[in-house]
């Protein structure tokens, strides 16, 4: 069913491409300190996807998901809801350890969103499983998971259903008997999610188009970020901070990728032109000013 409609080679494909992307990726802070980036691991075609929060130690050694203890129990739960490993598919919030396992940083979940929606959106799967809070956060947002564990929504017209991280019933062993009550209630939610219609093939390669693009934006900020770091140390020191934010106004000179539909830009100037002459050019429209810590935020994580 996953394939809703498109072929399973191009989401094979896509799958390949995103798994590439994700294990060079250097969208945040945890590319620093990784071993191996877990892009996920499944049958692309699964029905169920399991969503944690990241890797552990032994995933980041591995760069497989739920390896370690976690991923024991979840192996466990998984058989008590009739599941194999190998007709699922497992992913993370995020796909880079947190340095000793902290929870992931806002700035680190919105930059590594895009591939998740990417999976979601490659897969299509009728159940979507969270495993803890972070994940769960993505899909009930404002809910507890102590309220609301084993239980089931539709989100963006797909059953969801938030349950407890396996490590929790790890570190308290009275939550491992009200996990695994949970997972058995797996079957009777996926016949659920097999009567409802699958989301249309047009609306599916939409969702892949803008998890696609949401990468993109976030890469030109960067790398607009990074130019302009090595570039304009002394125009940021300038008073008239407002030069500051129009040299921002310019990628197709200061990014590596440039937007498509200002290509005579690029053209009309010459790569030596100096940071400080752009920024004078009078016939660009004044922002409004922006402190370089301030610019910098924005232009990593401003998802
Ligand atoms: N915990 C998670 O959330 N994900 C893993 O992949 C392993 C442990
Ligand atoms: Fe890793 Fe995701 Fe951060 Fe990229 S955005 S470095 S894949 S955690």
């Amino acid at each position: 069913m996953a394939e809703g409609g498109r072929g399973a080679a191009s989401v094979a494909s896509g799958m390949k491409e995103l798994e590439a992307q994700v294990k060079t990726c250097q969208l945040c802070r945890l590319a620093k300190t990784r071993t191996n980036a877990v892009p996920g691991e499944g049958n692309i075609g699964a029905e169920v996807m399991f969503i944690g929060e990241g890797p552990g130690y032994h995933e980041d050694k591995q760069g497989r998901p739920f390896v370690g203890a976690a991923g024991q129990f979840l192996n466990e739960l998984l058989q008590i809801a009739g599941l194999s490993r190998e007709s699922v598919y497992i992913a993370n919030v995020v796909k880079c350890r947190p340095p000793n396992n902290r929870d992931p940083e806002p700035d680190e979940k919105a930059a590594c969103a895009p591939y998740l929606e990417r999976q979601i959106a490659l897969i299509n799967p009728r159940v979507i499983v969270t495993l803890g809070r972070h994940s769960m956060a993505g899909f009930f947002p404002g809910e507890r998971i102590s309220q609301i564990h084993g239980t089931a929504s539709v989100v963006d017209g797909r059953l969801c259903v938030a349950m407890y991280h396996p490590a929790a019933g790890l570190h308290q062993a009275s939550l491992a008997d009200i996990i695994r009550a949970d997972f058995r209630k797996l079957p009777i939610y996926l016949e659920q999610a097999q009567l409802m219609a699958s989301p249309p093939k047009e609306v599916v390669r939409e969702q892949v188009a803008q998890a696609e693009s949401a990468r993109e934006s976030v890469i030109h900020r960067e790398e607009t970020a990074v130019v302009l770091e090595a570039a304009a140390e002394p125009v940021i020191e300038l008073k008239d901070q407002a030069q500051v934010a129009v040299v921002a106004e310019a990628p197709a000179v200061y990014s590596l990728a440039p937007e498509p539909e200002q290509p005579a830009v690029e053209q009309a100037a010459p790569e030596a032109v100096p940071v400080m002459e752009k920024a004078k050019a009078p016939t660009r429209a004044r922002k409004p000013r922006a402190t370089k810590e301030e610019y910098k935020q924005l232009s990593f994580f401003d998802l």
